[in-house]
């Protein structure tokens, strides 16, 4: 059974591409969120997977949540996570095995994906060059099966890579980073032909279209699809997007 979390799409294939190599059965954490579902039995022998990217080093808020509430029934002889990030992921393991033992659960193994960023709401951030898009999807994608043998075997998986400073980084700048985050900078310009693309990729379904433009509803964790996905890049952030190109992973 593998629960994961993905706005732009470099985590669903993770997810996918493992639950198809692993026969496992997929849980898309915000589905399950709003329907509340948090308990679950696994079959005999199935491992229980965790896929979702890192946010400021850390799980994402969502992923934290709902972890905690999580309560899985049968023998969970073998737990796993694998992240996709940017860059690396700081202390992030570390956050996640406090979450885990939230809902009875200990790391087994962790593995970790170096994926296209998405992460352009900030001065200074933005997409990778072409070059680098296509070098770590090039590695991932060889990655991949990789992990799902690592997985098989049962094996003590690889870690995540923490980077430089990675405990400044998890416990002080990833701690406050949920203040920061908020809908309420996005706006969509002119350009915008209403299609409603932007509504419909939002994993928390925080947009309306409102007289035919996106109307942003205060429930978002910043996972950027709506910017990444729109056709005609007319979703913007304040003026930090500005001239920011956009990505998603390709094939959806
Ligand atoms: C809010 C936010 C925070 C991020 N923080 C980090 C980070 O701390 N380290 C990193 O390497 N990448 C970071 N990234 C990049 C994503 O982890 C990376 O692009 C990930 O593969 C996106 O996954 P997705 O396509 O499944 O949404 C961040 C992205 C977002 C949206
Ligand atoms: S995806 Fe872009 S073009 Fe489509 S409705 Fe949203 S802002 Fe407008
Ligand atoms: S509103 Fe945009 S950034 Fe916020 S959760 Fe939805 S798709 Fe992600």
């Amino acid at each position: 059974m593998i629960f994961y979390f993905s706005g732009c799409g470099n985590s669903r294939f993770v997810a996918k591409g493992l639950a198809d190599a692993l026969g496992e059965s997929l849980v898309f954490i915000p589905d399950a969120e709003r329907s509340g579902s948090y308990e679950y039995s696994l079959a005999e022998g199935e491992s229980v997977g965790f896929v979702f990217p890192i946010y400021s080093w850390r799980p994402p808020h969502l992923v934290s949540d709902f972890v905690s509430r999580l309560r899985v029934g049968g023998n969970a002889t073998y737990v796993w996570v694998a992240v996709t990030c940017g860059d690396n992921a700081g202390m992030a393991e570390q956050v996640f095995r406090a979450d885990l033992q939230k809902a009875g659960l200990q790391l087994d193994a962790s593995f970790c994906f170096v994926m296209p960023n998405i992460y352009i709401n900030m001065a200074g951030m933005g997409i990778d060059s072409k070059r680098v898009e296509q070098r770590k999807l090039a590695r991932a994608r060889k990655h991949l099966p990789e992990v799902a043998a690592a997985i098989a075997s049962r094996s003590g998986g690889e870690g995540l890579l923490k980077g430089l400073f990675p405990r400044f980084k998890t416990n002080v700048i990833g701690k406050g980073f949920y203040r920061w985050v908020s809908d309420k900078p996005f706006f969509s310009t002119d350009d915008c032909i209403s299609c409603g693309k932007c509504a419909s990729v939002c994993p928390l379904h925080n947009i309306t279209m409102e007289n035919g433009r996106p109307h942003w509803n205060g429930n978002c964790t910043n996972c950027d699809a709506c910017y990444h996905y729109c056709p005609k890049n007319a979703v913007q952030f304040g003026k930090k997007t500005r001239g920011k190109g956009q990505y998603h992973y390709p094939e959806q």
